[in-house]
């Protein structure tokens, strides 16, 4: 018996297999265009993510609101909200209108527009740094706060916490296994172990020693660990350790808000009244548009004077286009309405799955952050190692199938469902009745 119960695993086995079938049975068109597609793109679609954190790939025709429809018709309540990226809804209006108005000006001068100065505007009002730039993605985002924080300490070490995930730049690849610092994936220089230290989530005796040598530029992390398999929560004091550890030890800290923003007008940091260096963004931000940002203190934001020359930018970064969405998305969707009305049914969710939890006799826990819910196959961890130990891919990839079967879309193994801005309450309960059948069937 694993964390997860006394559960018959051939039997899950077996249902995957049949709910898999099922699926594709169904889809001849977006199997077909699959087929085309591996002749020109390695595993047939454009990024290998499509591929791999899914059991099959569907191709897209169109999204509207909470949902998007696939080449066969069927259509889907995208409760991955393309992991956060479209957490103000599919086809927006207000960013359509937006972007549209912003394309038919131009979409790029390597100058600024007023929409820049605007957004920088309701970031600093949002969030307590007030200096802000701007890149393409979170992971653009936080490798400039990397370059920053060592620019300005003269230190070369990243500090992670196991289980994170901050982007695919080189340190944010690395990860303990087997208790040793090692790289994730592939194609990795061989120094990046050497630059990179990794310590446990609300566990401020591993964060203290990893500090110690006092070689550390920035402690990168998320308020709340979004990306392990389901969610990790700070446990009381833990921001105020990781906070008087970092200023005793000279360590720049970030907090990347990234997915964690859609917990409230200024995300777990305004929520939990965090004192961050710098704040990192990206995703929903410019309401799926390309965009990354991050904002830094006064005294940082110095340092990013041109004359001292931080390796920041790119040709495309702060352009107008993503402006333009981003002043859309700040002003007219992520409004302090829209966060009550997705807490308020992510709540209810989280009712659903943990009714359905108890129903079935499980010991299972369900995860409760603003408008995220999910579950952990077990009690709910403190740190990514507990966590790492409560993982179950053969659960996880059964209840994706199973929802994408019952027209609610739920990818990525490390993500949990999540309430996007135009969801309804009949989303929700689609959502919960799929997951409950499931459940019940499983007991
Ligand atoms: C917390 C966090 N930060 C940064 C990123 C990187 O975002 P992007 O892939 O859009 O650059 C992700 C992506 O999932 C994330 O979850």
């Amino acid at each position: 018996m694993t964390a997860a119960g006394d559960l018959d695993r051939a039997g899950i086995g077996e249902l995957h297999a049949a709910e898999l079938a099922r699926f594709q049975q169904g889809r001849p068109r977006s199997l077909a265009m699959l087929g085309r597609a591996r002749a020109h793109m390695p595993n047939g679609v454009p990024m290998a993510w499509m591929a791999s954190d899914n059991d099959q790939p569907v191709f897209i025709d169109r999204g509207q609101g909470p949902g998007f429809t696939d080449i066969d018709g069927f259509r889907y309540v995208d409760f991955n909200a393309s992991d956060l990226a479209m957490f103000c809804g599919h086809a927006n209006p207000s960013i359509v209108a937006a972007v549209q108005a912003q394309a038919a000006r131009s979409t790029q001068f390597l100058l600024p527009t007023e929409a820049s100065v605007q957004v920088a505007e309701e970031l600093a009002r949002r969030y307590p740094v007030p200096q802000w730039q701007f890149t393409l993605s979170a992971t653009q985002a936080n490798t400039e706060a990397i370059r920053l924080a060592r620019a300005v300490t003269g230190r070369d070490v990243i500090l992670l916490f196991q289980g994170h995930y901050h982007g695919h730049f080189e340190e944010g690849l690395v990860d303990l296994a087997d208790g040793r610092a090692v790289p994730v994936q592939r194609g990795l220089s061989k120094g990046v172990t050497g630059r990179v230290r990794i310590a446990q989530f609300n566990d401020p005796g591993t964060l203290r020693a990893a500090l110690e040598p006092g070689d550390v530029a920035l402690v990168l992390t998320e308020p709340a660990m979004t990306n392990y398999l389901h969610l990790l929560l700070p446990e009381p004091g833990w921001h105020q350790a990781l906070r008087e550890l970092t200023r005793q030890h000279g360590t720049v800290l970030a907090i990347d808000e990234t997915h964690t923003h859609v917990a409230g007008p200024g995300g777990a940091t305004g929520l939990w009244h965090l004192e961050p260096d710098i704040v990192t963004i990206g995703k929903a931000v410019a309401g799926g548009l390309p965009m990354g940002a991050y904002g830094v203190t006064a005294e940082l934001g110095e340092h990013l004077d041109a004359a001292r020359n931080v390796a920041t930018g790119g040709t495309l970064f702060g352009n107008p286009l993503s402006a333009a969405a981003a002043k859309a998305a700040l002003s007219e969707v992520l409004i302090p309405g829209a966060y009550r009305h997705t807490t308020e049914l992510g709540g209810e969710l989280a009712d659903g799955i943990e009714q359905a939890i108890r129903a079935a006799g499980l010991p299972w826990t369900a995860i409760r952050f603003g408008p995220r819910s999910g579950q952990w196959y077990g009690p709910m961890p403190r740190t990514g190692a507990e966590a790492h130990a409560l993982t179950d891919g053969q659960l996880t990839r059964l209840v994706r199938i199973w929802l994408a079967n019952r027209g609610v879309w739920e990818a990525l193994p490390g993500a949990g469902p999540t309430v996007p801005v135009p969801a309804t309450r009949a989303d929700v309960t689609r959502y919960v009745n799929a997951y409950a059948e499931l459940l019940a069937r499983l007991r």
